[in-house]
């Protein structure tokens, strides 16, 4: 890899992300069925039916998959506390969920990994799903009676919480476009999640402060927009798509606003008097998470109802999931942050990463694909640093091969492959080549 860890400033984190769902094997210890069980169960929604029942069987081979992070000298772990885990119904705790998430965290501490935990990364409990889910307010005060259930066990050891990830895909993606779980394409259901979304942040983060918890903030994905062509059309897509995607959540949580191109769609089906929420959407955070994976090529489509959109794949290189290679997109996301929105506030690329139709052979999996997109990724951050961004780590999106949502189990993001047969996990050259390029 054509990096080295000398390249970045001192304190420069470098670690791998995961998430419960798409690890753990939701069918042990107690955890309740969330709306992603119940998604992957109807025909249509994900590659085979299949669901996170058994995933990486993470819940018990979490020892090695700590041991992998340890040995490859990693600084941080970035990973995802399951809410059905720990309270089934999304309000009533669940022990043994609690426990798992203890053994989990002093395990990392054990190893020398800073624990960087996500509250939500998507598996809602069903019981609150049939209440709506977040389309429905009440949601987001059990997600903040949630985050104090939680914090009073192990925030005492974690060393950053981010209260959501992704919200565009908690709320656009899956309400809007399908294709995420519970699976709706209303806008009216679409506007209350884009709202509700970003008040769980906000009451969660309430509840952080009330607890005196530091190095609280959100994970936000971004991805770079760029027109079709040079038409007038091409450059109105750029700026409504970007409004949606890049700029709702980023304005509401540093500034207390929603951009006028999005709210031009989504006010008729607001919820009433969500302008009194925007002061606790916007209180202060500690640092920014960036997801970041490709560019898209947008354009006004009038055959459409709003946002009257086209979207298509760039025109260069693309990955096993079909999405374009594009670093310069990361660099520009990264200082454009910096410069339009949070200034000197810490940034942590949480997630980047490529899925590749990776193979054992002869016990080894060459990815030289992945070696040079993420060597790639990374020069793109240290450009964007010495641009003038506070990048403080990244993270590789995954540390597993794992249940990558609709796409099931065929799209493998990890570092580590995993025989979904067997279960045993085998490094590929990109953990070992990552490992020699942050070795001290
Ligand atoms: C992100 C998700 C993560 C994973 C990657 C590929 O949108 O946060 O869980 O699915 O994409």
């Amino acid at each position: 890899m054509h990096f080295k860890r000398s390249d970045f400033p001192d304190g420069f984190l470098f670690g791998a992300a995961t998430a419960a769902y798409q690890i753990e094997g939701h069918q042990f210890g107690g955890a309740g069925p969330t709306h992603w069980d119940t998604f992957a169960a109807t025909p249509g929604n994900v590659l085979r039916a299949e669901n996170g029942a058994l995933a990486c069987d993470h819940y018990h081979r979490f020892a090695e998959d700590l041991d992998l992070l340890r040995d490859a000298g990693m600084d941080a772990y970035r990973f995802s506390t399951s809410w059905a885990r720990v309270m089934p119904d999304g309000r009533t705790v669940n022990p043994a969920g609690l426990d798992f998430y203890d053994r989990l965290v002093d395990a990392m501490l054990e190893r020398g990994l800073k624990p960087f935990q996500t509250l939500y990364h998507w598996e809602l409990p069903s019981a609150l799903a049939d209440q709506g889910g977040w389309t429905n307010r009440d949601t987001c005060v059990a997600f903040a009676d949630f985050t104090d259930v939680i914090t009073d066990r192990i925030g005492d050891r974690v060393h950053a919480i981010a209260t959501i990830n992704e919200p565009w895909c908690v709320a656009y993606l899956s309400h809007f476009l399908g294709h995420h779980a519970p699976g709706l394409r209303d806008i009216r259901a679409t506007a209350r999640a884009m709202h509700h979304i970003n008040l769980a942040h906000g009451m969660a983060m309430t509840r952080l402060r009330a607890r005196g918890m530091q190095n609280c903030g959100v994970v936000l994905n971004f991805d770079h927009t760029a027109p079709l062509d040079d038409s007038a059309g091409a450059a109105q897509a750029v700026a409504t798509w970007d409004a949606i995607m890049n700029r709702w959540f980023i304005e509401a949580i540093a500034k207390g606003t929603y951009p006028a191109e999005a709210l031009a769609g989504f006010a008729a089906h607001m919820p009433a008097g969500w302008q009194d929420d925007m002061a606790e959407i916007s209180q202060p955070v500690d640092f920014l998470g960036v997801n970041y994976y490709t560019r898209h090529q947008v354009t006004t489509d009038m055959a459409q109802p709003w946002p009257h959109l086209a979207s298509h794949d760039g025109p260069g290189a693309k990955t096993q999931m079909g999405w374009e290679i594009y670093p310069d997109g990361l660099q520009s996301f990264l200082t454009r942050l910096a410069d339009d929105y949070v200034g000197d506030l810490p940034l942590f690329v949480t997630e980047n990463g490529i899925a590749w139709d990776d193979h054992v052979v002869n016990g080894a999996v060459d990815d030289p694909e992945r070696i040079r997109f993420i060597a790639d990724h990374i020069a793109a951050t240290g450009r964007a640093i010495a641009a003038g961004a506070n990048v403080q780590g990244f993270f590789y999106w995954s540390l597993l091969d794992n249940y990558e949502w609709a796409f099931g189990y065929e799209k493998r993001f990890g570092m580590v492959h995993v025989d979904f047969d067997t279960l045993k996990r085998t490094p590929k050259a990109s953990y070992h080549a990552f490992k020699s390029a942050i070795a001290r």
